[in-house]
């Protein structure tokens, strides 16, 4: 009798001890500081994304603000994008990331398009959540550890194809895989048709296509 009693009060103490950390977590997010910080961070990036041309083949706003707000409503932490021009899909990423406590790793080939893109990030104030490689993402995609959350995919269109073979096995179960410029087959502007009816007849994928934009598809992982 002794040791069960003994047993209980450990389990209970846990709970207790659980309890006071998530309220101390909770606090330390909520408290002014915390608070007057991700004010700060949203005040930057609104400026920079407001303030900036976009005019290096970046995704229309509409779709960046899709981006956001699927990362942010699902809590992912992990993920890629392949095709980061100068910056403006990524900081819209980086942006739901910065509340999700995520990561963002981007790829772009071209050097004057990465460079711009870095400094971006930095004027956003949020380079420190973005792993930004200057690399061919033909080579790299595939050498990729993973696992991630989020995907978006936004490079080469002819290489479509190859990046989702090579990242559907890291992408968990819950995950997101969104591919920029594509429509319906038989409906839509006539882009990337071929891929998007492989992409629509993976049974492991629920797709859909988010046509207000430049087209983009938006994929779940609903099985291995
Ligand atoms: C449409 S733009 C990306 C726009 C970006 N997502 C945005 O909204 O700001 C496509 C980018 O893919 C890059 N790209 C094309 N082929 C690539 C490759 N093999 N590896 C890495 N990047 C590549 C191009 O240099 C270009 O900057």
């Amino acid at each position: 009798m002794k040791q069960k009693k003994a047993k209980g009060t450990g389990v209970h103490r846990g709970w207790v001890i659980g309890g006071v950390l998530v309220m101390l977590f909770v606090l330390a997010c909520t408290s002014p500081a915390g608070l007057a910080e991700s004010k700060d961070l949203d005040t930057q990036v609104r400026k920079l994304l407001d303030s900036t041309y976009w005019r290096d083949m970046n995704v229309p706003e509409v779709d960046g603000q899709t981006l956001h707000d699927i990362i942010l409503e699902k809590g992912y932490t992990r993920a890629l994008e392949i095709g980061t021009s100068t910056g403006h899909s990524g900081i819209w990423i980086a942006w739901a990331l910065s509340k999700t406590g995520g990561r963002l790793t981007t790829i772009d080939i071209d050097r004057r398009r990465h460079q711009e893109a870095l400094k971006n990030f930095e004027t956003a104030g949020l380079s420190h959540l973005i792993d930004a490689r200057l690399d061919d993402a033909h080579e790299l995609v595939p050498t990729l550890e993973g696992p991630f959350d989020f995907v978006f995919s936004d490079a080469d269109k002819g290489w479509y194809r190859n990046y989702l073979d090579a990242l559907l096995p890291k992408l968990v179960v819950g995950g997101c895989y969104t591919t920029h410029n594509v429509s319906m087959p038989g409906r839509g502007r006539g882009w990337n048709e071929e891929y998007t009816r492989y992409l629509l007849s993976l049974p492991n994928l629920k797709t859909t296509i988010d046509s207000r934009g430049g087209g983009m598809s938006i994929s779940y992982k609903v099985t291995e």
